[in-house]
């Protein structure tokens, strides 16, 4: 009975996040995070970086120049408290300086990039208690695959590593040197890693149990604002389909690869650089929730967008 129960729940995850390759995004986005200027209160970011959606669509936000983590709350019109020091009437005590990339695993532990220290940090939410899993270390993105296992990137020498945190060994596994740059990095469903380099303007996979990263988004290799180029590209994410979506910074605009495209598609921003709805400021990391509305962090603009998905051109038969 449970079993079956069970099952169904699952197929309907899978149908919901199913992301046909007409679907579009609504070209204005709205503000599900900050927007009130750069500043600590709680209804403020300063220069928010990664960003991160729990299974119950919670976003978390390395909030960095607050040298903080925040969630906000679907609707919210501020955001909790989960961990740093600096700010207004905070009862925290682990510093974290200039956190970068965030995720959390299903029991709500919260790991982050510490980019300022050179360090990955784990927080239990619930216990206001952070502890270093790995120091000396240029840790820049942060992911973790199906299995639980975490992968860290680290800037200037490309490298992506694989670590268990379970076990008492904390050994990183060698994954990938090849890479001339790694910034912000997704782990897909089949453990393809997904680098971004910001300065060779391309998007990289590397297969599992292979060291060759394979050039998968921007084949000119140099910056441009062309649909088949980018501008010091950030943030990436990959749904189940196996499109890859880039925070594509210096353009200020989200693109949109369909696996094994030779271009992208413009599917937000793309009209200067502003704070208007329709507008970013050096978009950073983004993410889709399971319906597949997309959520962007507006680095400059001190707010996270969220743009909803229109899957009405999806309907087959
Ligand atoms: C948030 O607000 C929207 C629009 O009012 C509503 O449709 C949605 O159900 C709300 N979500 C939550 C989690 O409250
Ligand atoms: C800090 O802790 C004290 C004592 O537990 C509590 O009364 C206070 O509300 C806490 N402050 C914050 C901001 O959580
Ligand atoms: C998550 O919670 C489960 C059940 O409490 C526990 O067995 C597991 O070790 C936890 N995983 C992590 C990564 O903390
Ligand atoms: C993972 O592999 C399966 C089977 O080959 C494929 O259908 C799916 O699209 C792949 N996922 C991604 C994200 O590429
Ligand atoms: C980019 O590729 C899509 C198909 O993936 C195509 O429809 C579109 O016209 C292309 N755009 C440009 C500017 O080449």
């Amino acid at each position: 009975m449970f079993f079956f129960f069970y099952f169904f729940i699952f197929l309907i995850n899978l149908s919901n996040s199913e992301i046909c390759s007409t679907a579009t995004w609504s070209k204005q986005g709205i503000t599900v995070a900050g927007g009130h200027d750069y500043g600590d209160k709680l209804d403020q970011l300063a220069h928010p970086m990664g960003i991160f959606l729990d299974n119950n669509d919670n976003i978390y936000i390395t909030d960095g120049n607050n040298d903080r983590i925040v969630r906000w709350e679907q609707n919210a019109t501020i955001g909790q408290w989960i961990a740093g020091v600096k700010g207004p009437n905070t009862n925290h005590t682990f510093p974290l300086f200039i956190p970068y990339d965030i995720i959390v695993d299903n029991n709500g532990t919260v790991y982050v990039t510490d980019g300022g220290h050179h360090r990955v940090v784990r927080c239990y939410q619930d216990q206001d208690e952070c502890e270093v899993l790995v120091d000396n270390i240029q840790s820049t993105g942060i992911a973790q695959d199906n299995q639980g296992f975490i992968y860290i990137s680290e800037y200037a020498d490309g490298q992506i590593t694989k670590w268990n945190f379970n076990d008492n060994e904390f050994d990183g596994d060698f994954i990938v040197s090849k890479l001339q740059q790694s910034m912000f990095i997704f782990i897909d469903e089949n453990r393809t890693i997904y680098s971004t380099g910001y300065l060779t303007h391309r998007i990289v996979k590397i297969n599992e149990n292979d060291e060759e990263p394979i050039l998968v988004a921007g084949q000119s290799n140099k910056a441009g604002d062309s649909y088949d180029q980018f501008d010091n590209p950030s943030g990436v994410y990959v749904d189940q389909q196996g499109s890859i979506y880039v925070a594509d910074q210096g353009n200020n605009r989200i693109m949109r690869w369909l696996k094994d495209a030779t271009n992208g598609t413009l599917i937000a921003g793309g009209n200067g650089e502003g704070s208007n709805s329709d507008q970013f400021h050096s978009p950073t990391d983004l993410f889709l929730d399971r319906e597949g509305n997309l959520y962007v962090s507006d680095k400059m603009n001190n707010r996270v967008q969220k743009f909803l998905i229109d899957k009405s051109s999806c309907k087959k038969n």
